[in-house]
């Protein structure tokens, strides 16, 4: 706040005005001040004391308008500002949602390839980091004015569907499959593997069956399309409640035909060596593995698409970044991808990211695929909008639109446990811990939001330019204030460094401190101005929180 007017007149010879700028920080604690200038890094230039430097410059900052007094402390000078200079401030995010939002990324698109789900497999809740985290930042950058192209690369490639050919044909129908759901499709490929470890002839069957795709073949493709509809029609569902939108599904099977002009390239740069007939790239000079592209027996691989993916995405979208939101056990895969995209000069090689992230499990254990024990992240959903029922029909059991606030609250709860720590950590998630209403949870930060509308809809209409900011300007008043005016900041840096939790944080602090002031303070009183001033800092409130849960795909109720 006021950084810039500050740096501007501290300026002097010696110092200049980035030099000033880049010392300013924030204090500690609160009573040493607003912001603080450390002088020890000027000593040298300006051959004095860092006291005395603070107490040379001291009288210019004192002058500005929106500074109420400057102390020496130390080294240090302590500025403090005019509070209710500050408090003005909130104006705007008390008459708009759209708080923090800024056209700063104005001309820049940035790819994320994010969810990912593979065709034919369940939609687990080992996904939920990857949709989560990749639809919070997808929202983060267009907030900041970025065009942003959401990607799901689907995993609609590779043996599986031939296994599930024969899983098909041995045990149901297209019909039937076509006709069911994902859990059918499932269960048929369970009982695949099951089956497949007594008699391994399956596998070359299935393996024939994938053959028989690859070459277009009419049978084999019509049952593709069938696994492929059902899954999308479940994950689609999923993505709905999730709020969660791509603007392309071009997946694995889309570069089907785009893989031989980069394989090309690679040949002619003298990058594609003959191991025991396959085709790689060696890493070996930059301490990773080789990175195999091409079978022995001419399959395609993963990281094969993966390069012809990153060139189709620099030619369609021009991007300023590509983000890649998939779990830390791909760190080597990305490693190896982007490596190799820096050898063959690939124009974006250096905009690459991995956005890694830690592992999901549930408190009772880990899950596997293949014997079954899957935990769908439906049925996570489900049983935490079950849950949430059950807690409002308890402290509210009057409110109205009880279904769609539990399904608000249930579902905001999961997707907030997935984005309340650093991307990295692994999360053991517990029912009981993401619905605590008092806890750093989706609901006590929707429950901040709803008691916010509730004053707010008690006091009815306020006059802005009428309100008495001394009433809400003491110290609990104050915090809520900077914190209201910080949320830009949180926004931008959570984008800067891909970590939604930072705006996560920020809207648990916030309600923290909008709950002390309101618990201290009545909202609707008596007297007009006060009443104004209080209201409007509730509006703000209610409106960053409200900004602060859409930018992570959480609902937020007026009413809970
Ligand atoms: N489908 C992959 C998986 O579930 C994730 C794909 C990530 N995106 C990519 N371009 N490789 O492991």
């Amino acid at each position: 706040m006021f950084e810039d007017k500050l740096a501007a007149a501290l300026a002097r010879d010696g110092i200049s005005e980035a030099d000033a700028l880049g010392a300013l920080e924030v204090p500690k604690e609160a009573k040493l001040g607003d912001i603080c200038l450390p002088c020890f890094k000027f000593s040298r230039a300006l051959r004095q004391a860092p006291p005395v430097i603070a107490a040379s410059l001291k009288d210019s900052v004192a002058a500005l308008p929106f500074v109420e007094k400057a102390e020496v402390v130390g080294g240090y000078l302590n500025i403090f500002f005019d509070r209710r200079t500050v408090a003005e401030g909130i104006s705007q995010a008390a008459q708009s949602k759209d708080v923090g939002k800024s056209d700063e990324g104005n001309g820049k698109t940035i790819c994320i390839d994010f969810s990912s789900v593979n065709i034919a497999k369940p939609f687990h809740i080992g996904h939920l980091s990857t949709t989560v985290i990749g639809g919070a930042l997808y929202r983060i950058f267009a907030h900041l004015g970025y065009k942003v192209v959401g990607i799901n690369h689907l995993g609609d490639w590779g043996t599986q569907f031939g296994k599930l050919i024969v899983a098909t044909r041995k045990w149901s129908s297209l019909e039937e499959v076509a006709a069911n759901d994902e859990y059918f499709l499932n269960t048929l490929y369970v009982r695949y593997h099951r089956e497949a470890e007594e008699h391994p002839e399956m596998d070359d069957e299935a393996r024939a069956w994938f053959k028989r795709i690859e070459d277009g073949d009419k049978e084999a493709t019509a049952y593709f399309n069938v696994f492929k509809e059902v899954t999308m029609r479940a994950v689609s569902k999923v993505y709905d409640r999730l709020k969660i939108h791509f603007d392309s599904y071009a997946g694995e099977s889309f570069y089907n035909d785009k893989m031989e002009p980069c394989l090309d390239i690679l040949r002619k740069k003298g990058l594609l060596k003959q191991s025991d007939g396959a085709q790689i790239v060696d890493l070996e000079a930059y301490n990773m593995p080789p990175c195999l592209l091409v079978k022995a027996d001419g399959a395609t691989l993963y990281a094969t698409r993966d390069i012809a993916a990153a060139y189709y995405r620099k030619q369609t979208y021009d991007f300023y970044k590509c983000l890649y939101v998939v779990a830390y056990q791909q760190d080597l895969h990305f490693k190896q991808l982007f490596q190799v995209l820096k050898l063959m000069d690939f124009a974006g090689a250096q905009d690459m990211e991995h956005i890694a992230f830690g592992m999901v499990s549930m408190e009772d254990g880990a899950m596997s695929t293949r014997n079954g024990r899957v935990i769908w992240l439906k049925e996570v959903l489900d049983k935490a909008v079950e849950k949430a029922r059950g807690i409002i029909e308890e402290k509210n059991p009057n409110i109205q639109n009880k279904t769609a606030i539990a399904e608000s609250v249930g579902v905001g709860a999961v997707v907030f446990s997935a984005l309340w720590n650093n991307r990295i950590k692994d999360i053991v998630f517990s029912y009981d811990k993401v619905l605590n209403f008092d806890g750093e949870t989706a609901p006590y930060v929707q429950y901040t939001h709803a008691r916010c509308a509730s004053a707010l809809r008690k006091g009815g209409t306020f006059d802005i330019s009428n309100a008495d900011l001394d009433a809400i300007t003491d110290d609990d008043g104050y915090d809520v204030i900077k914190s209201v005016l910080g949320f830009g900041d949180s926004v931008r840096t959570a984008a800067k460094l891909r970590e939604p939790c930072i705006v996560t944080r920020h809207i648990v602090d916030l309600a923290g401190k909008f709950n002390k002031f309101y618990i201290g303070h009545r909202i609707v009183v008596d007297d007009e101005r006060v009443k104004n001033a209080r209201l409007m800092l509730t509006a703000a409130v209610k409106n960053t929180i409200s900004c602060g849960l859409s930018l992570l795909g959480i609902d937020a109720p007026d009413e809970m």
